[in-house]
This record gives C-alpha cells, sequence and structure tokens, in this order.
C-alpha cells in the first residue's frame, strides 16, 4: 500500500495524498505585490497535477519586510479581491492552498526596503549590508502585521497559512543567536529569542479563531558559526504545540547563497532528504505532523521516510518547478522520480524575466522524459 497517496489530516485540514509543494516565491506580483494572472494559472496547474496541499511563495506581511522584488503582498486589504482569486481558482480544481507570510527583517533587498532592521545591530553576518536595531513600537506594530496578513489569508478563502521562521528571515533572525543580541525580553535565553514567534502565532490565533490551520516552516539550524543549533531548535519544537501550531515543516539555512536550504547536485537516492536528521530529532520533541523537506527526488526515498515515520508528508520545491504534474505522474507510474537536475537555475536574474517558476533547462528534460 502507498502512503504517499493516502490521505492525512492536519488540524481541521483534510489532505488527499502525502505530497506538499513547498513555498515557493513565484516573483509574479506587480509593483504593489498586487498578483498577476500568470500566478493564478500557476496555483490552478499545480492543483490539477494533483499535489496534497500547495503552500504559496512568502507573501510579505509589511513593505519594511518586501525581501525582494515581484513579490506577492498580503499587507493591505486592498488586496484581498485579487487574493481571492488565487484560492478560487485552486479550489476549482478541488485543491488546497495556504498562504506562507513573511518578513525579511534585514535580508530585503536593496531595491525594495531602504533601510533594514534586525533583532540587534548587525553588519554582515550573512547578507551584505548592515541593519539598525528594530524599535519596541516597531515590534508590536510587526506582531500586528502578522495577525493582520493571517486575517486576510482567511478572509480571502484560502485553507490555512504558514508562518516563515526559516532561510535567514525575520522570525529565524530573533531565533538565531548570531543576530539577536538582545538583552531585554525580546533576546537573551533560546525561551526568550522564541517570544517573539509565541506573539506572533498567538495573535495570529486571535484573528483567526481555533479552528483555522496555522502552520510553521522552521529553520532548525543556520549552518554558520554562532548561529542557531539544533539543541536550542529542538526547544522551540518543544513549544510550538502550546503557541496554536497545526504542524511544522522542517528546513535549515540562513546563508543568502542558499546552499543549505536549496541543496545542489542531487544526483542520487543518497544525497536526497538531506535534512532527515532534523526530522528525526523533532519527532522526539514534538507530537505534532511533520512536515519534511529538501532534495526529496524518488517516490521510493519519499515512501521510505514516511514508512519510517521520520514525517507525515513530503514537501517539494524544485520538481514542481519541473513538473508541476509530478504527484500524476508518480501516481499513475509513469515515472518513478522528478526529472529535475538540481542546477538552481529557477531564480530570475533580472527584473520582469517572470520565470521563477518556470525551469530553464525545461527542453532537456522534455527530451529525457521521451
Ligand atoms: C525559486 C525558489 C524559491 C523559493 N522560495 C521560497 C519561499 O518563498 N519560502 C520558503 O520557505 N522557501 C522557499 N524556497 C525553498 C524551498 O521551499 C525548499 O525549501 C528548497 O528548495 C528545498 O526543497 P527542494 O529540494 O524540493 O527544492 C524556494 C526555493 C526555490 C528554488
Ligand atoms: S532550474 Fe529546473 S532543473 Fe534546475 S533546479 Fe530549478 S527546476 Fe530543477
Amino acid at each position: 500500500m502507498s502512503l504517499l497517496f493516502s490521505p492525512f489530516q492536519m488540524g481541521s485540514l483534510e489532505l488527499p495524498n502525502r505530497l506538499v509543494r513547498s513555498a515557493t516565491a513565484e516573483r509574479m506580483a506587480d509593483a504593489d505585490g498586487r498578483p498577476l494572472p500568470l500566478l493564478k494559472n500557476l496555483y490552478a496547474e499545480l492543483a490539477k497535477g494533483g499535489v496534497g496541499l500547495i503552500i504559496t511563495g512568502h507573501m510579505y506581511v509589511h513593505p519594511s519586510g518586501k525581501a525582494h522584488v515581484e513579490m506577492t503582498g498580503v499587507h493591505s486589504d486592498d488586496l484581498l479581491p485579487d487574493l481571492a482569486q488565487l484560492a478560487d481558482a485552486v479550489h476549482h480544481e478541488n485543491g488546497r492552498i495556504i498562504v506562507q507570510i513573511n518578513h525579511g527583517g534585514m535580508n530585503c533587498s536593496r531595491e525594495t526596503v531602504d533601510e533594514t532592521f534586525a533583532p540587534s545591530a548587525v553588519d554582515q553576518p550573512y547578507v551584505s549590508r548592515p541593519a539598525r536595531e528594530i524599535t519596541l513600537k516597531e515590534i508590536d506594530d510587526l506582531i500586528q502585521a502578522y495577525a493582520n496578513a493571517a486575517r486576510r489569508v482567511q478572509e480571502a478563502g484560502f485553507d490555512g497559512v504558514q508562518i516563515h521562521a526559516a532561510h535567514g528571515y525575520l522570525i529565524n533572525q530573533f531565533l538565531s543567536p548570531l543576530i539577536n543580541h538582545r538583552t531585554d525580553e525580546w533576546g537573551g535565553e533560546i525561551t526568550k529569542r522564541m517570544h517573539f514567534l509565541r506573539e506572533v502565532s498567538g495573535a495570529m490565533r486571535v484573528q483567526v479563531g481555533s479552528d483555522y490551520p496555522i502552520l510553521i516552516k522552521l529553520g532548525m539550524i543556520d549552518g554558520i558559526q554562532g548561529g542557531l543549533a539544533l539543541e536550542e531548535s529542538l526547544q522551540v519544537i518543544a513549544a510550538l504545540n502550546d503557541m496554536g501550531i497545526d504542524g511544522v515543516e522542517l528546513s535549515g539555512g540562513i546563508s543568502g547563497d542558499r546552499n543549505l536550504n536549496i541543496g545542489k547536485g542531487i544526483r542520487s537516492e543518497s544525497d536526497e532528504a538531506y535534512f532527515l536528521p532534523l526530522a528525526q530529532n523533532a519527532r522526539e520533541a514534538t507530537q505534532l505532523p511533520i512536515i519534511l523537506v529538501g532534495g526529496f527526488r524518488s517516490r521510493s526515498v519519499m515512501e521510505r521516510v514516511l514508512t519510517d515515520g521520520h514525517a507525515d508528508l513530503i514537501s517539494l520545491s524544485r520538481p514542481l518547478i519541473s513538473e508541476p504534474d509530478l504527484p500524476n505522474r508518480l501516481r499513475l507510474g509513469l515515472q518513478d522520480k522528478s526529472r529535475c537536475l538540481s542546477s538552481n537555475n529557477c531564480w530570475p536574474k533580472t527584473v520582469g524575466e517572470g520565470i521563477a517558476c518556470k525551469c530553464p533547462h525545461e527542453k532537456v528534460i522534455d527530451k529525457a522524459k521521451v
């Protein structure tokens, strides 16, 4: 029996199979963060392709946290009709979709944010420009911004919301001892460094009510000297249930060069599932459903991780860029692994290229299919 294609219940969210589209910044929005029709089409295509749950690319909760150009916004009620169209397009195909919400903190590009802030004033721990210390008023305002964003996600008709707490963005910055040197209630021991996350998730819960799915993508290791390490992130994992979180996706890495998070050169089954040790540790620390991302390419590896009980759901980013219908193809036995070459050429080099979710090796891959 295939576990991969068996249903799963996560909080109030009923999923038809165990495959998740991990958040993938699509760069398909206008200068105000309003999604372009391209994005709606992409989500409909993914839903048709059979993935059990779509997680949108990260959307900014406040203009001060817009990480890069062409990022979708969830920071204003004006965007509600456009956001609702995205949810509708997926539901029309009988799919499920949740929104990943984010604030870039110090990890925002020069093109989108003039002056960046971080929990502490830091210079070049992993991005190449200095950040000033966030003020207490800004902390309060941003907690509210996350809560309002969650409310908008719910009002727009999405099936849930995911907090981005990985890959070096603001919540990861609060958790990381490399960037958070505060000595007040927002910094210090890990219990204090997770205070911001606790306040954000609590304020979101108040807005969306007790049944609405709130997930988190948690960076468990920064992978940089002096950064967040497993011993501390396991304490964060253990606290998530009390924070009202319904499921946790495990990732890692804060470095701008993306090597740890978006691992290159996956050639064999032994290169796949490169964050598996994180899942094995997290299982001991929480009863929450675990979603594992990072380098899954073969159906056999996905099935094995589920059967061994290390994760409940398998999350894919690049394989669904190269083949949005991969879930159906795996289910029907048309192929047994993704064609993705793990080359990491799916991020546009220039504004307006609009190829973030289009694989430039498509022709090579199509040829390989024949
Ligand atoms: C083009 C691109 C954009 C991404 N955008 C996001 C994002 O918005 N939020 C996020 O949490 N991860 C993002 N990621 C990371 C993926 O979700 C995933 O964690 C990583 O690519 C490893 O999984 P994979 O081997 O299935 O690609 C992105 C990855 C790629 C390739
Ligand atoms: S460019 Fe294409 S083949 Fe390369 S990692 Fe991205 S999706 Fe995979």
